[in-house]
């Protein structure tokens, strides 16, 4: 499975139950890789998207232990095990913390936005430069959006 995910300079992904930041170039960059592949996430990180409905044109895995918790649009799963019974191989998990640690050993390759600022955080992705079992694989230009600058990496299973 893929992981894709956006940290800034200490591997900080959230606060307060929101994105860090709303780069419009990374969105668009995620939904280009994402749509029509399946996405893996957390109930918390539902919550963050408009409406809390799921993503448009991709299958919604949801993970969830909340009795009698549904979502019109979305598969809700109560644990890992039955989440990965029906998870393709071609799917993403996007978030958040949680469901990143929960995972990320199911992964092969991540997908980083790593953004060029440091912010006030409560949630973090494990800093993949430090991690023994992956590897950096492919490194884009800096880019910038509105002062923000930003670039795409590229991690592999070692
Ligand atoms: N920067 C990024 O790329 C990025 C991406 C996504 C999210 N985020 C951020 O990450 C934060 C949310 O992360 P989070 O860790 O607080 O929440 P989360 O992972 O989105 O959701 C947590 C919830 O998922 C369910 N869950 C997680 N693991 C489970 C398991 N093994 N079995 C059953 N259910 C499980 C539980 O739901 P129940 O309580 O219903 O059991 C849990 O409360 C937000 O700030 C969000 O903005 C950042």
């Amino acid at each position: 499975m893929n992981l894709i995910v956006a940290v800034d300079e200490n591997w900080a992904i959230g606060k307060g139950g929101d994105q860090l930041i709303y780069i419009s170039t990374d969105l668009k960059h995620f939904k280009e890789l994402t749509t029509g592949h399946p996405v893996i996430l957390g109930r918390k990180t539902l919550a963050t998207f408009p409406g809390g409905r799921p993503l448009k044109n991709r299958r919604n895995l949801i993970l969830s232990a909340t009795a009698g918790y549904e979502v019109e649009g979305a598969e809700v799963f109560p644990d890992v095990d039955s989440l990965l019974s029906a998870a393709p191989q071609d799917a993403f998990v996007i978030g958040g913390e949680s469901v990143y640690r929960a995972l990320l050993d199911r992964c092969d390759t991540a997908y980083v936005t790593k953004i060029h600022a440091a912010f006030p955080a409560d949630r973090y992705f494990p800093d993949l430069d430090a991690h023994p079992d992956w590897a950096l694989w492919e490194e884009g230009a800096p880019l910038e959006e509105k002062g923000v600058v930003f670039h795409y990496a590229t991690y592999k299973r070692k």
